[in-house]
């Protein structure tokens, strides 16, 4: 695939990602660009309704031959059981090995179409076309792929790089609040530890974000998802610096998980967890106050309002506690110092009770 953007390094070569508005409209030459000539699209019955039409028509256009497979929209569909009645249809369609998927959709496609792809004939190529913001500056960037267990979320999985980025942020107008909300947290997030050129940036832009102007929305985008790009180049499997992305979701996951899933929206947590991260850093002795609160003001002025956090402490502890993330039975923490400033590392349950109870009171 051509085209100016990012390009992202991973183990098995590198790729682009395409970003701007109306990327959908030119899918077919950029899949047909990389010698490719059969596709399945997965996609969800809203997304579906939306763009697969558009998609359909660039691709047959360019000479692509395309089946549209369709999940109903939300977390269950990724489950094994989907996997399994998705991966019987490419089956039944005759896929091969140099044919493709095309995720359009969400964070939920992107990490159950990946899936698939990864698995199907031991791996095929997969285009991801990320249609929420959370899915164009996060999911879609880094090949991480999963499905989800009644144990927990994303504890089946693969890595599974994209052919390709296929990034339309015309997609997001039609984008309801708490999504935008997701992925603005992770916009936030992406500023604050990218550094001071992106922080001031996103700080500038956060009153035209409000009413998702086009530029300020491809400028968030661009920084978010170049910032993304350039960590999983360095750190394709989480063993340094990819862990940063982690912050402010040990906290964010839990507050999720007490509340009961889809009570509080996940950007609205996440937020909450950069908060606390912000506070715990100070309390043992390696933050700064005047970050908190700056940091505070980026996420009042995007829309990313405080809980309160009224959860009991020891029922976050023990949620942070059953988290995959948890090595050798201590939580670790992301910790925010100021822009482009951060450090990982274990916190005890004493520190994390006492915080935890300041906070929410
Ligand atoms: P989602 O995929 O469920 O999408 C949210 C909702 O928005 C769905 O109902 C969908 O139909 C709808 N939608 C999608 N695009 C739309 C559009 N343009 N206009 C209107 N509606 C639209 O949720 P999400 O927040 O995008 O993704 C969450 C998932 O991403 C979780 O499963 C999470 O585990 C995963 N995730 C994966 C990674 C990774 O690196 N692979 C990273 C972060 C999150
Ligand atoms: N969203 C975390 C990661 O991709 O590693």
């Amino acid at each position: 695939m051509t085209g100016g953007g990012l390009r992202v390094s991973s183990s098995t070569g590198s790729y682009p990602v395409r970003i701007g508005s109306g990327v959908l409209r030119d899918i077919g030459s950029s899949v047909a660009g990389c010698g490719v000539r059969s596709v399945a699209i997965i996609t969800d019955t809203t997304v579906k309704g939306l763009y697969a039409d558009e998609a359909v028509a660039s691709l047959r256009e360019a000479g692509v031959s395309v089946v549209v497979l369709e999940v109903p929209p939300g977390e269950t569909a990724k489950s094994w059981s989907r996997a399994g009645e998705l991966l019987q249809e490419m089956s039944g369609l005759a896929l091969n090995r140099d044919d493709a998927v095309i995720a359009l959709g969400g964070g939920v496609i992107g990490d159950l179409a990946g899936f698939c792809a990864a698995v199907y004939m031991r791996g095929i190529g997969v285009f991801q076309v990320p249609t929420t913001l959370l899915a164009q500056v996060d999911s879609s960037i880094g090949g991480k792929t999963g499905l989800d267990l009644p144990r927990g979320k994303n504890l089946v999985g693969s890595f599974w790089p994209p052919l390709g980025v296929l990034t339309d942020t015309g997609c997001l107008a039609t984008l309801g609040p708490g999504e935008w909300r997701s992925g603005m947290a992770e916009v936030a997030k992406s500023a604050i530890l990218d550094g001071v050129p992106s922080l001031e940036g996103l700080e500038r832009d956060a009153a035209a974000l409000g009413e998702r102007a086009a530029g300020a929305v491809e400028r968030a985008v661009v920084m978010a998802a170049g910032f993304k790009a350039r960590v999983v180049s360095h750190d394709e499997r989480e063993a340094g610096m990819r862990e940063a992305l982690n912050y402010g979701h040990t906290l964010g996951h839990a507050i999720e998980r007490v509340a009961g899933y889809g009570a509080v929206a996940h950007g609205i947590a996440v937020a909450e967890g950069m908060r606390f991260a912000a506070r715990l850093a100070e309390r043992i002795g390696v933050g700064d106050p005047a970050w908190s609160v700056r940091q505070d003001h980026l996420l009042d002025s995007l829309g990313l309002t405080r809980t309160g956090c009224p959860y009991d402490a020891a029922a976050l502890l023990s949620a942070m506690r059953s988290d995959k993330k948890v090595r050798a039975g201590e939580i670790r923490f992301v910790l925010s110092t100021g822009p482009g400033l951060w450090e990982a590392r274990p916190i005890g349950d004493a520190e994390l009770t006492a915080t935890l109870s300041e906070w929410s009171a």
